[in-house]
């Protein structure tokens, strides 16, 4: 179990899903729940872009629960129709921002250099990021998972400061278990957390032991409390099983006390 001060965040990808007024509607059916979590773990909530003004509203005073984008611009202001900058989430009292997600990686073809550059902006712009990695089945069996999670990591992450890295949590969500019901063993899990410790602790001896690790991918309430017992895993992002308030709210209640 996870001994250390790591901060447990478990955040709801609600993807495309809702419509803003379902989006509010699910936020506050959860309320009267998250109201009484406990302090050291942290409930997001990502809604499409126009319902984060109105959740925002919903979760107001609950202090351990934080209203997240599923992504922004790559740049803060410009000639970029149809982008949202993170300047206006952040206007709009959104506080993190997914960036990397597979679903962009591949949909959108969002390459290294462009989720970089929303790492960078998204910071400069005092959003705080779920970072997320992830292989492919081809990946996984070639046998490369972990080189090409390390690349993605390198290449879009890993140049920040230890200030800035540390407002940032990574998220590991195999593309082959995202939406599938299919999820990694507990033993593929721990070891893909434990190599991505060992990697933030080289990079930052200082911060990267305090950074927070979530698993996702058809996590849902059957399965959540042996993924959040791995000692490398604090807590997840979680995509269907977080459309429904009973099954979110045992999920959240799956986290280790
Ligand atoms: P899933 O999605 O829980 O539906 O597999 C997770 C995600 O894509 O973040």
């Amino acid at each position: 179990m996870n001994m250390s001060s790591r901060k447990r965040i478990v955040a709801a990808n609600w993807k495309m899903n809702l419509t803003v007024g379902e989006s509010e509607l699910l936020a506050t059916e959860m309320r009267s729940v998250l109201t009484t979590m406990p302090r050291h773990c942290e409930v997001v909530l990502a809604p499409s872009f126009p319902a984060l003004e109105r959740l925002v509203k919903a979760v107001a005073g609950l202090d351990s629960v934080q209203i997240a984008a599923q992504d922004c611009a790559p740049a803060i202001r410009g000639a970029h129709t149809g982008e949202v900058s993170s300047l206006v989430l952040s206007e709009l009292g959104v506080q993190k921002v997914i960036i990397g997600h597979s679903e962009r990686r591949i949909n959108n073809k969002e390459d290294h250099l462009t989720l970089k550059k929303k790492v960078d902006v998204a910071l400069e712009t005092g959003l705080d990021i779920i970072f997320c990695c992830g292989e492919t089945t081809q990946q996984r069996k070639e046998g490369i998972h972990m080189q090409i999670i390390e690349q993605q990591l390198k290449d879009s992450l890993l140049h920040l400061t230890d200030t800035q890295l540390a407002s940032v949590a990574i998220a590991y969500e195999p593309v082959w278990a995202i939406g599938t019901g299919l999820t990694p063993t507990s033993e593929q899990i721990e070891e893909m957390h434990g190599y991505l410790r060992a990697l933030l602790n080289r990079t930052s001896a200082k911060v990267g032991p305090t950074l927070s690790l979530l698993y996702g991918g058809s996590c849902n309430a059957s399965n959540a409390a042996s993924i959040f017992a791995l000692e490398n895993v604090d807590g997840g992002l979680i995509g269907g099983a977080s459309l429904k308030a009973d099954e979110f709210m045992r999920i959240l209640n799956s986290l280790p006390q």
